[in-house]
């Protein structure tokens, strides 16, 4: 069952007249799913992932496209629809929950709080759901110890199953995860990653992932969408895409993976970077670094070709054939 459908997204920023920041992004999200947003840094992952759920800041505006969550209109609704649904049936843990905490709050009042605001639940059945997200996100034996501690006494793997125990505690149908693992070590973030395929498989939570570790994103997601300077340019599942991607720049991003190096072998990485956000490129956006570019692709603006029945997309007119992908 699809819960989430994305058409033709695109964001801009007010102040500047024509700075697009996110442009013609479509895909959907089913029951259950766990959906990969990879991206070099400024590839607008994060505006698109607050966009769903009309959390962008003053400065930037949806200018085209839909975004239905449940068959609602996220762009159209009013704040107090939407305050029903943040937090409650969507939700997002951050890469730093710990500051988007209360600092003058002990973590399990939050805890109790979210779940009063939306759940009607007397006392004993908040506390009890609240010691049972606890100890969905590991806190089993401490769970008390922990619901007790204010954000600034917990670690960054506690403060982030803490991030993690605040956006599962209303049931919800999809998580966004935004860069949850970059700040912590190896260890722990696998732990956490763990933790969050725990809940997708309890409560059928739909995740989005997003980060720009392509290892995260290969171990963990179903379905990856690849953006590149606001536009998605590659989607399909993600066995697919690390095995034979079709656009140049995934392949570009899986050829500079570490792992494919041997030891003592320089790491290769992608000729050039990426445009300035006032640079403006005729035709295709990726053609200044593509190997394949032909003369036509910086003519012409490139669509996104969206194949409905096996749901891949590519923006690529000049794709990478099956097969022709070596590692
Ligand atoms: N509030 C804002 N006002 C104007 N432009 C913004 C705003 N927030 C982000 N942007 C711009 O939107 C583009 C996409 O930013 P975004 O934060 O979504 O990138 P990202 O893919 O999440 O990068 P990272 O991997 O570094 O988190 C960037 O060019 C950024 O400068
Ligand atoms: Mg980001």
């Amino acid at each position: 069952m699809i819960i989430l459908k994305v058409k033709n997204l695109s964001i801009k920023e007010i102040s500047k007249i024509n700075r697009v920041v996110v442009e013609d992004v479509s895909f959907t999200l089913k029951k259950g799913e766990a959906l990969g947003i990879v991206g070099e840094s400024g590839s607008g992952k994060t505006v698109t992932a607050m966009s769903l759920l009309n959390l962008l800041s003053e400065d930037l505006m949806v200018s085209n496209g839909s975004i239905k969550f449940l068959g609602i209109d996220m762009c159209k609704s009013s704040e107090k629809d939407l305050e029903k649904i943040r937090g409650n049936q969507f939700s997002i843990i951050f890469q730093n929950p710990i500051s988007s905490l209360n600092p003058l709050m002990k973590v399990g009042k939050q805890i109790l709080e979210v779940i009063e605001k939306h759940q009607n639940l007397n006392k004993k059945e908040r506390l009890n759901r609240t010691f049972e997200v606890l100890s969905d996100v590991g806190f089993k034996d401490n769970f008390l110890e922990i619901f007790n501690k204010y954000p600034h006494e917990l670690s960054g793997g506690q403060g982030q199953r803490i991030g993690i125990a605040m956006a599962i505690a209303n049931n919800p149908k999809i998580i966004i995860a935004d860069e949850p693992t970059t700040a912590l070590d190896k260890n722990i973030q696998n732990q956490i990653l763990n933790l969050l395929k725990d809940i997708q498989k309890k409560y059928e939570t739909a995740i989005i992932l997003i980060s720009h570790d392509l290892e995260v994103i290969e171990n963990f997601t179903e379905n990856s969408l690849i953006m590149y300077f606001g536009q998605l340019v590659e989607s399909g599942t993600t066995k697919d895409i690390f095995s034979k991607p079709a656009h140049h720049y995934t392949a570009g991003l899986l050829a500079s993976l570490p792992k494919n190096f041997k030891k003592g072998e320089p790491i290769k990485v992608m000729s050039g970077g990426i445009p300035g956000v006032n640079d403006i490129i005729e035709g295709c956006v990726f053609s200044p670094r593509c190997p394949m570019s032909l003369e036509k692709c910086k003519q012409q603006k490139i669509e996104f070709i969206l194949n409905e029945k096996n749901n891949t997309g590519i923006r690529c007119i000049n794709p990478i054939k099956d097969n022709s992908y070596e590692k």
